[in-house]
């Protein structure tokens, strides 16, 4: 009897270890950087459709690049999802992200793909999204301030305190302006443009949204943003107006890479291909996330902004997310334009 039951007791000890040995093995951690609720509901639907446990930490592009080089020598990140593509090209190019085929390419549009090639396969693209800005329509009127129209048109002197936008160091949105303004208008122009903008700046924030939310919320007046973020905030019901420039405008393409050392590396693959999936890329719509989807069969809301609409530039994004010119831009921004009397 008393044999039997020490048989039984270590078998449930050796079928015990066994589900912690699977429970272990079943894990991953993802590195977020689109909006945190977009982040937790991925987070949770994949857990709900694998059983995979998911530890989600949601920052900002730049913050999450820097965090993954930092952790370069001992990896604790698996893959990283969402965030602007330039950060995620630097990855690739110093190694810090690996090379991925999914089965999923074939399903997806073309600038997806392209992203992917220019890295040597090492991210690739998963939505886009143009650059532009929104501002409080109630605030706006309230101190009789112009509607803007334009780039140019924030350098207004009345506009002074009313503009806010992220620091490009920690934010996508951020660099993607600053790569942007360099584009339009060329480099010297491009930066006398960001140090007219930054006497009118209240706060650079380090999310690239949050100065839409913070117009929304009517605590800024004009957020320099990409027109999903602002849409968002606009069928909330905040009294938020979408502008695309009238000089033309940059854009994103969000990107998922996985990480160099992953320690979950096959939850990784598992994540990265079915967050290629339309279903997957259609949770997006729960969450009222404007861009638009890389899966050709994924849906786009109608609220949308139309990108087809909208005078975008030819974005070179082989250039401004190479690491020495992201490097160079950033540098030349904190020398020369953070450092200025406001
Ligand atoms: O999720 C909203 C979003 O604007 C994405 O489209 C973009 O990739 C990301 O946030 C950029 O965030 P940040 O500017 O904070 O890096």
């Amino acid at each position: 009897m008393l044999k039997r039951l020490l048989v039984t007791f270590a078998s449930s000890l050796i079928i015990l270890g066994a589900s912690i040995n699977a429970s272990q093995a079943d894990k991953l951690t993802l590195y977020c950087s689109a909006q945190e609720d977009w982040c937790q509901l991925l987070a949770r639907s994949f857990e709900d459709a694998t059983g995979i446990d998911v530890n989600m930490t949601r920052k900002s592009s730049g913050e999450t690049f820097a965090q993954i080089r930092a952790e370069s020598s001992n990896p604790k990140g698996d893959i990283w999802w969402g965030g602007t593509g330039d950060p995620h090209l630097q990855a690739a190019e110093e190694g810090l992200t690996m090379e991925y085929l999914s089965p999923m390419r074939d399903q997806l549009h073309d600038w997806a793909i392209s992203q992917a090639e220019s890295s040597g396969n090492r991210t690739i693209g998963i939505y886009s999204g143009a650059l532009g800005y929104g501002y409080n329509s109630d605030i706006l009127e309230a101190n009789n301030l112009p509607v803007p129209a334009c780039w140019k048109d924030l350098l207004k002197p009345e506009y002074k305190g009313h503009v806010q936008m992220a620091n490009p160091n920690s934010s996508g949105t951020a660099y993607t302006t600053l790569a942007s303004m360099v584009q339009i208008f060329g480099e010297d122009e491009g930066f006398e443009f960001m140090k007219g903008l930054h006497k009118n700046i209240n706060q650079y924030t380090k999310s690239g949204s949050a100065p839409i939310k913070a117009a929304g919320r009517g605590e800024n007046t004009i957020g320099i943003v990409f027109m999903h973020d602002a849409v968002k905030q606009a069928v909330s019901g905040f009294p938020i107006v979408v502008v695309a420039p009238c000089e033309g405008t940059g854009y994103e393409i969000g990107s998922m890479s996985i990480i160099n050392g992953a320690r979950n590396l096959d939850e990784a693959k598992m994540f990265y291909d079915w967050a290629l999936s339309a279903d997957a890329q259609n949770l997006a719509l729960q969450v009222n996330a404007f861009q638009v989807p890389s899966n050709r069969s994924s849906e786009t809301s109608p609220s949308a902004p139309d990108m087809s609409q909208i005078q975008l530039i030819d974005y070179d994004f082989k250039k401004y997310g190479s690491s020495a010119e992201r490097k160079r831009l950033l540098q030349k921004w904190d020398e020369e334009v953070s450092v200025l009397p406001q």
